[in-house]
Order: C-alpha cells, then structure tokens, then sequence
C-alpha cells in the first residue's frame, strides 16, 4: 500500500473533478442521455476517464479486519462495500449493502428493515411473483436507506445440506434456484438497485471457505451449481456476480478463467461486472486475465498494485477498460445513474404486510395425521405452546445475511437489540400471542420445555399441544449434523407420549432428522419466518390460510444416506483465527485443502432417487388442507416442449397447488432417474379445474456435452412425468425428441 501514491491520486482526482465541473453540467454531458443505450453511455464515458478514475472504480474503500482502510470511506453509508464515484463525471458513488432477506446492518446505523422469511422459505413458495415482491421489497428499503446496490441474490445449490448458510439460498434445484432468485433479483433492478447473484461457484461449504479447494468433473458443474447461475444470469441481467472464496479444481474462483471468462462473461454473454468475495482477490494480473473486474472490500490488488500492473504493461489497457466499462454500464442499465436513491423513510407497516404474506406462502405442511390441523378455534379448548422462545419470538439466519430486527432480540432486554456475529437472534414476534389472537376463548399454557417432564405434563392437560423446535445457523459455520440441537429430541418424543395431539413447528434454515416423526400428529417447516413469521404461522395453523408450499431440499432419514458422511474440514494452518493483519494471510491465498464432489451431478433427490435411498420427506412435497388430482397430460414437441395436463381441488377449501414436471432422459444420456423441467403454481377453489400448461426449455432436457463444450439434447425417448411431488407423479407419456 503506498499511502503517498494514494494521497496524490486522490489529489489529482479533486482537482480535475472540480474543473470538470467547472467546464460541463452533469445533464449536458453526452452519456447523460438517455435515448443512448447504456453500451454507448458507458464508451462515452470511459472514453474521458483519466487511469487513476478508472482505478477507483475497480476497488471497495476497506473493511476493518478484512483490508486496510482507505481515507476514502468517509463518505460510505455505513454498508459492506463503498466505492468513490466521479462526480465531474455525473458517476455516482456504489453503496452496496447485503440484503439477504431484507437490508443487513440497519441497526448499527440507526435505522429499520423489514425481515423477510429466509430466501430457502422464499424458495419453498415456488411462487415467481412472491419471488420478485420479495426482491422490490428489499430493494425499495435499500434505496430509502441511501443504497444502490445489493449483495443477495445467494444461490449455490445444495448440494451440501450441513452448509451453514443453506438458508441463504434457494434450494437443491438449479432450475428452481435459478429462476426464483433471477426473479428477486429482476424485483430489485425494477427498482433502480444494482442486483448481484453469488457466490460463484461451488461455495457450497463453510468450512476453511478461504482455502478448500473443490474437485468436479466439467459435465457435473455445468449441469448443477453452475446451471443455477447460467439461469440466473438468463433471467436477470444482474448488474454483479459475487466470486466465491473457495478454489475450483485448482485455481481460485476469482481468478479462474474457465469459470470467470469462459463459462459466464463468454458462454453465457453475463454482461455485467464480476465483483469478488470480500478478501476473495489473491491477484492483480492474474485475476484481472481471468476476468474478475471488481476487488472488494479494499485494494490490496486492484489500487496501486493494478495501476503499476497497467504501467508497465503486466494488465493491457484494454483489458483494465473492459473491467471499467462493466461497471460503468452495469450502473447505467440498473438506472442509479439517472436515478440515483433519496434517503426517505421506510414503509413500515407494508413491508410487515408483504412479509407475512410470503412467509404464509412459505409454510410447508409436512405432516397432517387425522386432519389434526386446521384447528377450530371453536372448538379446542385447550392448547399447550411449547419451547424455542415461542412466548416471545422466533429464530433468524446469521452472518451477513442478518437483519437486525425491530424492536431488538427478543430474549434480551429492551434496547439490547443490536446484533453481533452470529449472536442467536430471535425475532420479537411471538407465536404464543398470535395463537391467543387466533382462539380467544381456549386455554393457552405456555412451557419453555427446557424440563421435558414439566412440558409433557402441561402438554397432558391441553386438547393440543404445539411443541416448537429450531436449528440455528449462521454464515462462518456449517451444521456437524442434521439433528435438532439442546435435546430437543427428546422434548419431542416425551411431549408426544403424553398427548397424542402433539403438531411440532420447525424454525430450520435446513432439513433436519425427526426421529419422533412417527410420534407425532402434525409437522409444520415455517423455515425462519422474518418479521411476521408468527402472525402467518397462527393463520396456517388455524385455517385461515391453507397451506400451498412445497419442499425445495429433501428431508434424509439420516445423515448417513447423504453423499458424504461428513464435511471434509481444513487442517489448522488453513484457518485464521481474526489475529490482527489475518488478512495478509488471506490475501497470500491460504493452502489449499480437497474436497471432492463426485457425487457429480447426483445433488439433492437426483442422488436419493439415483441411490435408491428412501427420504423422510422429499423435495417437492408439500401437504395442503385440500387434496388435488390430475389428469389429461399431453406432451407436445417442438422448439419448447408443451407439457398440458389438468390439475382438479378435489376438496371444498380453496388453494394452491405447484404442479412439478419432471422429465427422465434416454438411458443413453447417463443422467440420475429424474430431474425437474418447470412448474407452475394453481390457484383452486374448491372443486375447481384448471388446464396447465408447462413450457419445456430445451435446455432444461438436454446435457453437457464436454468434447463440444456445449448443450446437447441426446436423441432419443423422454418421459414426462406430472404431479405433486418428486415422488408422486400421477402422470407420465413417452416422447420421441431429436
Ligand atoms: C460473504 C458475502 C457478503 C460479504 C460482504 C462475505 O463474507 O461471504 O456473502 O456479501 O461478506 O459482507
């Protein structure tokens, strides 16, 4: 870092800014209009930029403990990433911000943000157009808070179900994976927020992120984790993609050409800037020849060490160029140039509203014996709530994603509510009150259930017993196991014994085992509901709303029937400990360590099924309070595939049912049993009928073909399959496709 070298650019960007704005307004600037395509805007603008302007855009300003500070950051909001713009230009600053499942951080500066359910929840709707309000949602409470730009959009697959920040993401299916989140993502940029999608790729673990490396055959990527991405991208624009931290098959994801250059900015056509995982840059000329366009959180490579690069001709000038013109034009094409955010306040009781909403969109109803639920406010007398702080709140996902919830931590003391790095936060909305809201004249007892003796005892006494259970998670982390942690277990099982009535409400941000699932009458996965989470979860509980989500992971019997019996962790001397100047470390790139996905292309119920494994619950699945039939499938070839089948509520209670369309390839394809090809979410009321029909994408049908380096539709017979579930599929015909 040459302070000095700093010091002068920064000078000699003043001096030329306070001329240039001298000499032109922003309005009469050729870039600044707007009948131009952003490609133009952008050449024009590039076309003035002195070198060290257009240094300053490829780097962040610095993050304590990640990079040194620049003096720089003053004028940062306060978010993630800060990036100084170029105001003779009319080239704003990028205040970028996590906004996982609403804005990141919002406490810390004295300000709000709603919590949506966690984006896996968001998943579990297979609602598109939940989907894109979530995305709007965040982005309107970004810009209201001086933001331009977003650091959701987590879509690595699950692959790995113990990955701690599986709640960040949106399931095992890239094609679910990739149209849900380029549907967010499409919300955001609607309302002039640079979107980004991430982590890219195969980030699929937490543990030693910064050093694994991760061994996959071309044909798998493509066809699983890198499909979600290819989909995403297809469906967004997104003005960013975030590389990962890890290595893949050898080289650093932010500087790995094939998959940075070839794969995404060449295959793909990604238009936009690739910006790199905080501390994720190891390199200045290599990363820049591999395609990686932005450092962040500092310039440790891409400041003063990229200038000299470029100087002496290590980086050519048309290559540092086409870094700035991504940016430039990712800016112009979201609209933060020509519509920059104004600090305004937060719409409060709206956000809650669209919270609840989605969240009630969300709820998968896993296990319904007997029609134990809906309750009947009328007629149960008794209720027994139990466990997980449900008096007071429910849990949330951690890490970077964590917003900081209104009102504070629900099981602190008021005023306490800022959060810390993976502090357990409870979100201050109480599953114990909205119960009460729902049946005003039964006995509601609350148990802590931390005495499972004392909590089967009040359960005993009650007509039902709701017994709530977590799986806290965080970025930084990944799950040892899938059981519930705290014994609750065994909570579980001695509240089922003591009343047969027993409805077990999970607040996961993964699967999990049920050992008692036998046990128990009812099981609900509310997922971490944000905000309104108890609100929505009284109305499914209680009728008022009939449940309409289905699984976007599988549920195993056990961790032993996953692909690997345990995450491979990193040796000590891979891992940095937040020493003091631990970024040195990071940024010499640690010793790699291996893990080897040779699972392939068998991720999620592509594996079970390939395996032969029964499931506890599997992907796709979902229980409503009505039951829903189908018929009259016709497959028609042709560029899409028209998959038309009739989808009939054979109950009397209105609902929603996702119908899923499944396609098996030829055996001469190589391909697990089955994968999923598109779907399509019903409204019905009761009795009703619906004729669907599902466009096929042919790539959706077709396979990586290694030797010509692309898509491939082998010839051959196809089996399309409709139905309710991965493994319920009422319908099936053979077609012919070549
Ligand atoms: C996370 C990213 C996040 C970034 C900025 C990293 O540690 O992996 O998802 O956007 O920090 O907070």
């Amino acid at each position: 870092m040459n302070l000095h070298g700093r010091s002068l650019r920064i000078t000699l960007q003043l001096g030329v800014a306070i001329l240039g704005l001298a000499l032109l307004p922003a309005s009469a600037q050729s870039w600044m209009n707007t009948s131009l395509s952003p490609d133009e805007r952008a050449a024009l603008v590039l076309k003035e930029m002195t070198l060290d302007e257009k240094i300053t855009l490829l780097h962040g300003t610095g993050m304590k403990g990640l990079s040194p500070m620049s003096p720089l950051a003053g004028g940062s909001n306060g978010g993630a990433g800060y990036v100084v713009g170029i105001p003779r230009l009319g080239i704003p600053a990028i205040q970028m911000s996590d906004a996982a499942y609403g804005v990141r951080s919002s406490g810390e500066n004295g300000r709000y943000s709603t919590a949506l359910p966690a984006d896996l929840a968001g998943a579990a709707s297979w609602d598109p157009d939940a989907a894109y309000e979530y995305g709007a949602l965040i982005a309107r409470e970004l810009r209201a808070q001086g933001y331009n730009m977003t650091l959701g959009g987590g879509m690595n697959l699950t692959r790995e179900p113990r990955n701690g920040r599986t709640f960040e993401y949106m399931g095992e299916d890239p094609i679910l994976a990739g149209k849900m989140v380029g549907q967010v993502m499409r919300g955001e940029q609607a309302e002039h927020v640079m979107g980004d999608i991430k982590h890219y790729a195969l980030n699929d673990q937490e543990s030693g992120r910064n050093a694994v490396n991760v061994n996959i055959d071309k044909r798998s990527m493509r066809e699983s984790d890198l499909l979600a991405f290819e989909i995403g991208v297809r469906e967004s624009n997104p003005a960013a993609v975030m590389c990962s931290y890890n290595r893949v098959n050898g080289d650093f994801a932010c500087e790995n050409k094939y998959l940075l250059t070839d794969v995404l900015k060449k295959d793909w056509n990604f238009k936009g800037f690739i910006v790199s995982d905080w501390q994720a840059t190891h390199s200045a000329a290599k990363a820049s020849a591999a395609g990686l366009d932005h450092e962040e959180p500092g310039e440790i490579f891409y400041g003063d060490t990229m200038k000299k690069a470029v100087e002496s001709g290590k980086v050519p000038m048309a290559e540092l160029d086409d870094h700035v013109r991504r940016i430039l034009r990712s800016m112009i094409a979201s609209g933060v140039v020509d519509d920059p955010p104004q600090k305004s306040v937060v719409d409060v009781m709206g956000g809650l509203e669209i919270a609840q909403k989605i969240e009630e969109q969300s709820i998968v109803l896993l296990k319904n014996e007997g029609a134990q639920l809906p309750l009947d406010a009328s007629k149960v007398a008794s209720i027994a709530v139990i466990g997980a702080h449900s008096d007071v709140g429910m849990i949330s996902g951690g890490g970077s994603a964590q917003v900081d919830p209104p009102g504070g931590n629900a099981i602190m003391p008021p005023g306490q509510g800022r959060t810390f790095w993976q502090a357990h936060i409870w979100f201050p909305t109480s599953p114990l009150r909205a119960i009460r809201a729902q049946a005003p004249h039964a006995k509601v007892q609350y148990d802590p259930g931390t005495d499972p003796a004392a909590a089967a005892a009040v359960a005993k006494n009650a007509d039902v017993a709701i017994l709530f259970a977590y799986q806290w998670e965080s970025e930084g982390m990944d799950l040892d196991n899938l059981s519930l942690p705290e014994h609750q277990d065994d909570l579980i099982a001695k509240v089922a014994a003591a009343n047969p009535h027993t409805v077990v409400v999970l607040e996961t941000g993964t699967a999990v085992t049920m050992p008692w699932a036998d046990q128990v009458s009812g099981i609900v996965e509310a997922w971490y509901g944000g905000s309104r989470g108890a609100q929505a979860l009284a109305r499914v509980l209680f009728g008022e709303v009939n449940p309409s989500a289905k699984l976007p992971m599988t549920f195993p019997k056990s961790e032993a029937d996953l692909p690997h019996l345990k995450i491979v962790k990193p040796p000590r001397e891979s891992t940095t400990g937040g020493e003091p100047d631990a970024w040195k470390k990071i940024a010499a790139g640690l010793p790699p360590f291996q893990t080897t996905y040779d699972e392939g292309l068998k991720v999620g119920y592509k594996w079970y099924d390939a395996e032969h494994k029964q499931v506890l619950f599997p992907f796709g699945y979902g229980l409503s309070y009505t039951t829903y039939s189908y018929s009259d499938l016709t497959v028609t070839p042709g560029k899409n595939v028209r998959v038309s089948f009739k989808v009939t509520n054979t109950g009397s209670r209105a609902g929603a049912e996702v119908a899923e369309v499944y396609a098996a390839l030829p055996e001469s394809a190589g391909e697990p049993p089955k994968r999923l090809v598109g779907w399509s979410k019903v409204k019905l009321n009761g009795g009703e009928s619906k004729d669907v029909t599902v466009e096929v994408d042919p790539e959706f049908l077709s396979i990586f073909n290694v030797e010509k380096d692309a898509w491939q539709l082998v010839p051959g017979s196809y089996t399309l399959m409709v139905g309710g579930s991965s493994q319920s599929l009422p319908l099936k015909q053979s077609v012919e496709l070549k």
